[in-house]
């Protein structure tokens, strides 16, 4: 992605790739829209992909591959046991990171399950910038707790803070002295931190994280699933580094870590996951879980053909042009947002572009669920995916309470070099015809209630009429328009 200064003066992102393969999607009429939403309980992950005009709701395994990615995986060597395609990932990953052993996994959260079970003893507490959904479900299944100890910038949804995913250092220290050393399983920092709006955590912050545990003894759990963003971001705004190779500052940033873990449905562009370490004893009782959970220790229940994707797709994380193609995007995005008061997270961060839905939807209370409401009108409005990020992602408290989220957010995510700069400004253009309407948007309650990650698959039904009121408007605003 480059940013180009156009003849009128005005900056706009330019593609620094050329689509030589295509899908083609649909955009149904808003009644049909309506309809599907219904269908789906007003859960924008039970809406089929057949439906869905732009997929925003995730970059997970959804970015684009690189034409070298695609003829890597035709020289795949599949075998069970010692494949040459294992040996080549592990190669690159140890260039990359510089850590010695490397154990392969399913997905991000597999690694979850592998760490929360070797590190996370009944009792004891994880501390960490902030939790992502399946970490949390990982570490409460193996009678931990979580503390979140980001920095105060983190929570407040408007701020001009760089690097808001930033673990809060006097927090932290406080936290070892209050639980002890001995009670605190590990400490985990997540890269582009996900649920506070794809917020990076600069290096300077990384390394005094890091020189505590080491002093105290405690393991420091790197999430890298979203390093590339968090690497772009490093790049920018942290001056120290703008001169310094990618590689090197993952170099850097791995010397401070014990364990590394990834989804490599984000990070690399494949799908998969992996873990990696220096610490031979955490290795070898990690090492026990994988052929028990995964599958064999040189594929780990991944196809070797994504190995082999993974493989190219690491390296070109490492290229500034691939990587920042999402940032640019969400800043885009954003600005276009803010340009029309629409309120969104600040700064733009990675992974996508964040909008403000508790202030969007002032009027509906947090137990009524207004960013999974605010997806739905927008699907409706649009025939765009966007993901709730709000109390509907919480856990219920085990009085069964409701945990009101801090930050209710729909979150529009950029997968790599998948859209267009005219896509991005067609959603920009229907939230806002959206905000102007916003009055018309109402709550949510669920029809039925998952007990574990409830987002995921929970049915809910709209409190009145309000969807039926809202693609009546869009008809008479929009005419034929699709
Ligand atoms: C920060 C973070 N960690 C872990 C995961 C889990 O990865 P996976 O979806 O591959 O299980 C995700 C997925 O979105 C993530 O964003």
């Amino acid at each position: 992605m480059a940013k180009v200064t156009f003849l009128s003066g005005e900056t706009i992102p330019l593609e620094m790739h050329k689509v030589r393969m295509v899908q083609k999607v649909n955009l149904l009429p808003v009644e049909d829209r309506l309809d599907r939403m219904q269908e789906a309980g007003f859960n924008t992950f039970l809406l089929k992909n057949r439906d869905v005009f732009l997929d925003m709701l995730t970059d997970s395994g959804v970015n684009a591959m690189s034409e070298n990615q695609y003829a890597a995986m035709m020289q795949a060597d599949d075998s069970y046991a010692g494949s040459e395609t294992y040996y080549r990932l592990e190669a690159v990953l140890q260039d990359m990171f510089g850590l010695e052993h490397f154990l392969p996994a399913h997905q991000g959260r597999a690694c979850e399950n592998i760490i929360a079970q070797t590190l996370v003893k009944p009792g004891s507490v994880a501390l960490m910038n902030y939790h992502f959904t399946t970490t949390a479900a990982h570490i409460l299944r193996n009678g931990g707790t979580l503390e979140e100890i980001i920095i105060d910038e983190g929570r407040s949804i408007q701020s001009t803070h760089p690097f808001k995913g930033n673990l809060d250092i006097a927090k932290l220290n406080e936290a070892i002295a209050r639980l002890g050393r001995e009670n605190i399983s590990f400490v985990r920092i997540e890269a582009g931190t996900n649920l506070v709006g794809g917020q990076p955590v600069s290096v300077e912050n990384m390394r005094a994280v890091s020189q505590i545990c080491r002093t105290a003894g405690i393991p420091v759990v790197y999430d890298a699933s979203l390093l590339a963003d968090n690497l772009y971001f490093i790049k920018t705004r942290e001056a120290e580094f703008a001169d310094v190779s990618l590689r090197d500052i993952t170099r850097e940033i791995a010397s401070l870590m014990d364990v590394i873990y990834f989804s490599a449905r984000k990070l690399g562009s494949s799908r998969g996951g992996g873990i990696l370490t220096s610490d031979t004893k955490l290795f070898a009782q990690m090492r026990e879980l994988i052929p028990l959970f995964e599958g064999f220790l040189t594929y780990g229940g991944m196809s070797v053909r994504e190995m082999e994707a993974l493989t190219v797709g690491l390296r070109e994380t490492l290229d500034l042009d691939v990587i920042n193609q999402t940032p640019i995007f969400v800043e885009a995005m954003c600005n276009e947002l803010i340009a029309k008061g629409i309120p969104v997270v600040t700064p733009p961060g990675g992974l996508g572009c964040h909008v403000d839905a508790g202030a969007f939807c002032d009027h509906i209370p947090q137990s009524k669920y207004p960013s999974g409401a605010l997806a739905s009108a927008l699907y409706i409005a649009s025939g765009v995916r966007g993901m709730e990020r709000g109390t509907l992602s919480e856990a219920r408290n085990k009085d069964g309470t409701e945990r009101l989220a801090d930050m209710e957010l729909v979150r529009l995510a950029i997968p790599k070099r998948v859209y267009t700069y005219s896509q991005v400004k067609y959603t920009a253009d229907r939230l806002a015809w959206l905000f102007e309407n916003r009055h018309l948007i109402g709550g949510l309650a669920f029809e039925e209630e998952p007990s574990v990650l409830r987002f995921f698959f929970g049915r809910l039904k709209p409190v009145g009429d309000w969807p039926e009121k809202l693609a009546t408007q869009f008809r008479k605003d929009f005419g034929e328009s699709l």
